[in-house]
């Protein structure tokens, strides 16, 4: 079932932010320089079906979204480069702003100079936040890969978004059981999943997540996050990935291009399956990796 998005910060706002360091990723396959975002799209009635991503098949009008196949790149040194200079003085304001808002008095108007100095305050937490997933995303493509057990991953995640469910007023739902040993980088997984969970609490005003996941051959497991939100009308659906897309005000939008990362390293897909009003369902597809 459906619940109305009323939860306040849960306002869908329609921003997408400034492309940063982004080129087009001519299709040559990742290059090593390069980190893999799915980047911004080239119009609606590209000839790709209007999706911008070349690959990316537009959606076949039972709600679903694949991810984009074939996205951009950034230049990794770059993009490292920039953030690295940038959260220091953006540290250094942080500071600043905190000790003016502790130390100093104004000579007239404190309602307005708290209220000044808060927007402050929160916006570099903001950039910040943007900064430190943008580093995240520009960090080289090495997975540490070790023999887990996938139940006892999924518990962890489980375990850790439950405080936040709890706290929002919704529920929890864990649908998985006997899927043994997975060969994956579980603090990645660990983080795509928790990015997923976090987005459908974000969402919610009330209802239900469900996490479950299955066996679908010897070979490979299907993980889905699957909530009884608000869903997102196709317009947004179709951007969802894309880098610095979000309709939060706090939000920075680089939550999913994480998880798409954080999949496509592992050798896996993900889709995302969503209308007003009937919920959101990401469905990650993994190989065992054993
Ligand atoms: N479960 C969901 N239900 C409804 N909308 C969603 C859901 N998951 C993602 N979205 C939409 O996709 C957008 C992009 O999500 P993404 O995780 O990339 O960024 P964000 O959540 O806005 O910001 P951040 O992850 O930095 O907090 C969201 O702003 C929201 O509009
Ligand atoms: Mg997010």
């Amino acid at each position: 079932m459906a619940a109305p998005n009323s939860r306040p910060g849960a306002g869908r706002r329609g921003v997408c932010r400034p492309y940063l360091l982004v080129r087009r990723h001519r299709g040559q396959g990742a290059d090593a320089g390069g980190v893999l975002l799915p980047g911004p799209r080239s119009g609606r009635s590209g000839r790709d079906g209007g999706t911008g991503y070349p690959g990316f098949e537009r959606e076949s009008g039972d709600g679903s979204r694949p991810a984009p196949a074939r996205p951009p790149v950034v230049d990794r040194a770059l993009a490292a480069g920039v953030a690295h200079e940038v959260r220091d003085p953006l540290n250094a304001i942080g500071v600043i702003v905190q000790r003016l808002r502790r130390e100093f008095s104004p000579s007239r108007d404190g309602g307005e100079y708290a209220q000044l100095t808060g927007v402050v305050a929160d916006e570099v937490k903001r950039v910040n936040r943007i900064v430190e997933q943008f580093l995240e995303l520009a960090r080289p493509p090495a997975l540490q890969k070790r023999r887990a057990n996938l139940d006892e991953l999924l518990e962890r995640a489980a375990a850790t978004i439950e405080p936040q469910v709890a706290a929002a007023g919704l529920a929890l739902e864990r649908d998985f059981s006997g899927l043994g040993a997975v060969e994956v980088d579980a603090d990645q997984l660990q983080q795509a999943l928790l990015n997923l969970l976090r987005n459908a609490v974000e969402a919610m005003a009330t209802g239900t997540i469900r996490l479950a996941a299955q066996l679908l051959d010897d070979d490979r497991v299907e993980i889905a996050v699957a909530d009884s939100g608000p869903g997102i009308p196709p317009d947004e659906l179709e951007r969802v990935f894309d880098p610095y897309f979000t309709t939060r005000a706090e939000g920075t939008g680089l939550g999913l291009s994480l998880v798409h990362r954080i999949v496509s390293e592992h050798g896996g897909r993900i889709e995302v399956h969503s209308a007003p009003g009937e919920g959101t369902r990401f469905t990650i597809q993994l190989p065992r990796g054993l």
